[in-house]
């Protein structure tokens, strides 16, 4: 794997009354900004929707990386690409036709990826990465910010990088979930190349300066020199 790493910070863990701040704040230093979409039945937490993505798009040219963790995302996942999103993830466990959202995001202008939950397997979805730009392995039960990173996910990201190296796929591998200075480390060897980090970015005094820090980590064990 040569590709360099791309960081991603939750704005889950920023100031929502200053989310256009928040995000300037990582310009320049974060290659995508992470965008949690939560509806109270997917997951019990409820966070932010389509019109604060609209709104927040014409804030910052920085790539949105929209990660809906909602019920019925055949339903709702296209509008986030008609908004102007980069890559539009949602969940394997709540996709009724992966196959087809997959097809209708790309066509909407948008990179496709499917989220793995905690408690899902990734096998049954390897024949899927073809369809898809990114796949997100969750590290956590997804829900909430501020969990512990969970190691034993990291099989599945050991699953998926060798399906993706196997195939020759041109596909992010992206881990969600206690990422920080501390774990960073064995999800990039483990072969992720995409990471998303709330707490560990937007807990930082210096949010811009924790990205860089995530960065030289991870390229470093990405087989990169910096
Ligand atoms: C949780 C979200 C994560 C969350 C990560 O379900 O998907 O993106 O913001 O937060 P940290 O980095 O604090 O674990
Ligand atoms: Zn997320």
């Amino acid at each position: 794997m040569t590709s360099s790493p791309i960081i991603a910070p939750s704005i889950l863990a920023s100031d929502f009354s200053r989310l256009a701040d928040e995000v300037h704040a990582i310009e320049g230093a974060a290659d995508w900004v992470h965008v949690d979409v939560m509806d109270n039945h997917f997951v019990p937490n409820l966070t932010l929707g389509l019109p604060i993505v609209q709104s927040l798009r014409r804030a910052t040219n920085i790539p949105f990386d929209v990660h809906l963790m909602i019920t019925d995302p055949d339903r709702w996942a296209p509008g986030y690409a008609e908004a102007g999103a980069y890559n539009v993830t949602f969940h394997a466990e709540a996709a009724d036709n992966p196959v087809a959202l997959a097809k209708t995001l790309r066509a909407a202008g948008a990179k496709a990826g499917l989220a793995i939950d905690r408690d899902t397997p990734v096998e049954p979805y390897l024949e899927l990465l073809p369809y898809l730009d990114t796949v997100l392995i969750m590290t956590i039960k997804a829900g909430f910010g501020g969990q512990k990173f969970m190691p034993e996910m990291l099989d599945k990201v050991r699953d998926v990088r060798r399906r993706i190296s196997v195939g020759h796929l041109d596909i992010r591998l992206e881990v969600d979930g206690g990422i920080a200075a501390d774990t960073i480390e064995q999800a990039a060897e483990a072969g992720a190349d995409a990471f998303v980090a709330g707490t560990a970015v937007y807990g930082a005094a210096d949010p811009a300066e924790a990205v860089r820090k995530l960065r030289a980590l991870a390229a470093e064990r990405m087989g990169n020199s910096m």
